[in-house]
């Protein structure tokens, strides 16, 4: 099974619209020249609109770094779906370890959080990762199928395609250290079988698995050359236009 790679950028808390807007243009060449992957960007909210402008009429995706699952309502400081969808927003991200940990966000408002982005047509990235003291808790594959069967509860999929799965072991975000290809692949053939068990074997071929944490332009061909890695969700090195360049680039 073909899956088509995904590379997605996530840009935290940073950039002002106008910054944005520079390094969106930097992604759109880059993306023009290996048209056989798929890009994505998620820029902070109030740069969304700004950069939706920029890759108007590229084939590279726009994506927020959350969403809420109701359409509208008293939610102070949430975003709904049909908020995204109409700045020209194709994915979200969902679940990532800093609204896990930081924000105290749980499985069961994930799953919601899910459920809501897919029932407007938004592609949820959904985030997974274990501590590093889970891992050296040799917990790490309980860990991962517990929140995939939470987050993905009552979840109904008749196209793979239609989300997207980040394993992002937590020690492995911003501190520099990677997962060995290796671990890395470990795990992701992991989460490959558990979505088989979940969803018909066919789907589950369908559902890109990205890694993300510390990928560089070093690391990103090795990784990328693993059977059950689809693709690659990259926080700081997605804020420097030649790095990000380079990993769009993997070959
Ligand atoms: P990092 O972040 O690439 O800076 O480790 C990845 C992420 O948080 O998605």
């Amino acid at each position: 099974m073909d899956r088509r790679p995904l590379i997605a950028g996530n840009w935290k808390m940073h950039t002002t619209a106008q910054e944005a807007q520079q390094l969106a243009a930097s992604v759109v060449k880059a993306a023009n020249s290996v048209p056989d992957r798929d890009v994505m960007i998620a820029p902070p909210y109030t740069a969304l609109a700004a950069v939706s402008a920029t890759l108007a009429g590229t084939g590279v995706i726009l994506g927020a770094q959350n969403v809420h699952w109701e359409e509208q309502g008293a939610f102070t400081g949430e975003i709904s779906a049909p908020m995204l969808k109409e700045l020209g927003c194709g994915m979200a991200i969902i679940g990532h370890s800093e609204r896990r940990h930081v924000f105290g966000e749980t499985d069961g408002m994930i799953n919601k959080r899910i459920k809501g982005a897919m029932q407007f047509g938004l592609i949820p990235v959904f985030c997974i990762g274990e501590t590093l003291e889970q891992r050296e808790a040799e917990q790490t594959m309980q860990v991962l199928e517990a929140q995939v069967r939470s987050g993905l509860d009552a979840v109904d999929l008749t196209d793979g395609s239609r989300i997207v799965v980040a394993y992002e072991p937590v020690w492995a975000i911003g501190t520099g250290k990677t997962a060995s290809e290796s671990q890395a692949q470990e795990a992701h053939g992991f989460i490959r079988n558990l979505l088989e068990n979940i969803y018909e074997k066919n789907i589950a071929a369908q559902i890109r698995i990205l890694y993300g944490g510390s990928v560089k332009p070093e690391n990103v061909d090795i990784l990328m050359q693993q059977n059950d890695i689809d693709g690659a969700l990259v926080g700081g090195a997605a804020l420097k236009a030649e790095m990000f360049e380079r990993i769009i680039c993997f070959h």
